[in-house]
């Protein structure tokens, strides 16, 4: 698949998600086997006053290449600024999320409220188009609701307006992140647009990614919650979409591996401070197949340091 001028090794790609999807999370999947991966919504206005926060959140190095950084807002003038920061950070695409549930951005017209105002999209797709040389992608949902599937309307007005791919998540705004996900949309919105769809929602095993390209015609699977604490997830399915053969689950010892080299990127990235706060919800993802899993999660509250913490896993993962 190619993303403008951006050329994407395979199919199996890292979702964007708040909080989870920092640099070293997405250079683990990297490592894992995601061809391109994307970090966590950043808000526009911050990043077109340069925030120290927001830049810090769009941190990439071209290690991860391709990488996209996303950004939301719904002031055409500041996503194209904000854009422009993106690129300047080094990011190999932009991409626009309307798609966001979260009730302070519906409140402010951003994000997900904008599903429901397509011409709204096609104009900052056309602004941030102009501001910026690497190619702008959107991500989207079904529509606002189960009422109205907006979808296809918008993918084909961002085409139209210049967007090099589109992202569709297969809820609606309302459904926030709960219930089943339709895949039936993106199949519609594949239809309906030349430029690569990729799609989301649903995907917890390696095995679901491929039915999820065979049944919605997708160039692209997104990698969601199925990938917390199970990066591997992204060898399996690129095993599997490339006609190899199925990569056995990890064993203990490669576990214990990754979530360290996880942790000791967090603690390098955050300072120790917030990555000590961040441990125990980062670190359990991981060992929730641990059959002491309930002692290891006592043992990781108060951990500080990632000495203490090499211990905790020495004694659980072997
Ligand atoms: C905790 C969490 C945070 C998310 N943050 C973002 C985000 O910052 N930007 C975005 O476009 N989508 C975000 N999403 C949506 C995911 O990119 C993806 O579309 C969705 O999780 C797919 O569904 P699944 O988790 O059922 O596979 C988030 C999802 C979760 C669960």
């Amino acid at each position: 698949m190619r993303i403008g001028n951006v050329s994407i090794a395979h199919p199996i790609t890292l979702a964007p998600m708040e909080e989870h999807t920092n640099y070293p999370f997405r250079l683990l999947c990297k490592q894992l086997g995601a061809s391109l991966v994307c970090g966590e919504r950043v808000d526009g206005s911050d990043v077109a006053k340069r925030d120290r926060r927001a830049l810090k959140l769009l941190h990439t190095t071209p290690t991860e290449k391709p990488a996209v950084g996303q950004i939301s807002g719904n002031d055409p003038h500041v996503m194209a600024e904000a854009a422009k920061v993106v690129a300047e950070q080094g990011f190999s695409i932009v991409d626009l999320n309307f798609e966001c549930p979260i009730r302070r951005l519906i409140g402010r017209g951003e994000g997900g409220a904008l599903m429901a105002d397509p011409p709204a999209i096609a104009r900052l797709v056309e602004a941030v188009v102009k501001a910026v040389d690497i190619p702008v992608t959107i991500k989207i949902r079904s529509g606002p609701d189960a009422e109205r599937e907006t979808a296809v309307e918008i993918a084909r007005l961002a085409e139209q307006a210049g967007a090099s791919a589109v992202d569709v998540h297969a809820r609606s705004v309302a459904q926030s992140y709960v219930g089943g996900p339709d895949w039936t949309v993106v199949a519609r919105v594949k239809q309906a647009v030349k430029i690569p769809v990729l799609g989301s929602g649903g995907v917890r095993e390696a095995v679901d990614a491929i039915r999820f390209l065979k049944e919605t015609g997708a160039d692209g699977v997104a990698i969601g919650r199925g990938c917390l604490g199970n990066p591997w997830i992204f060898q399996q399915a690129r095993s599997l979409i490339l006609g190899g053969a199925a990569i056995a689950p990890p064993n203990n010892g490669e576990r214990a591996r990754v979530l360290l080299q996880l942790v000791e990127g967090e603690f390098d990235f955050y300072g120790s401070h917030l990555a000590a706060k961040r441990l125990p919800r980062v670190a359990c993802y991981f060992a929730k197949f641990l059959p002491d899993f309930a002692s290891f999660r006592d043992g990781v509250q108060g951990v500080k340091t990632v000495h203490e913490f090499k211990r905790l896993v020495r004694e659980h993962f072997h």
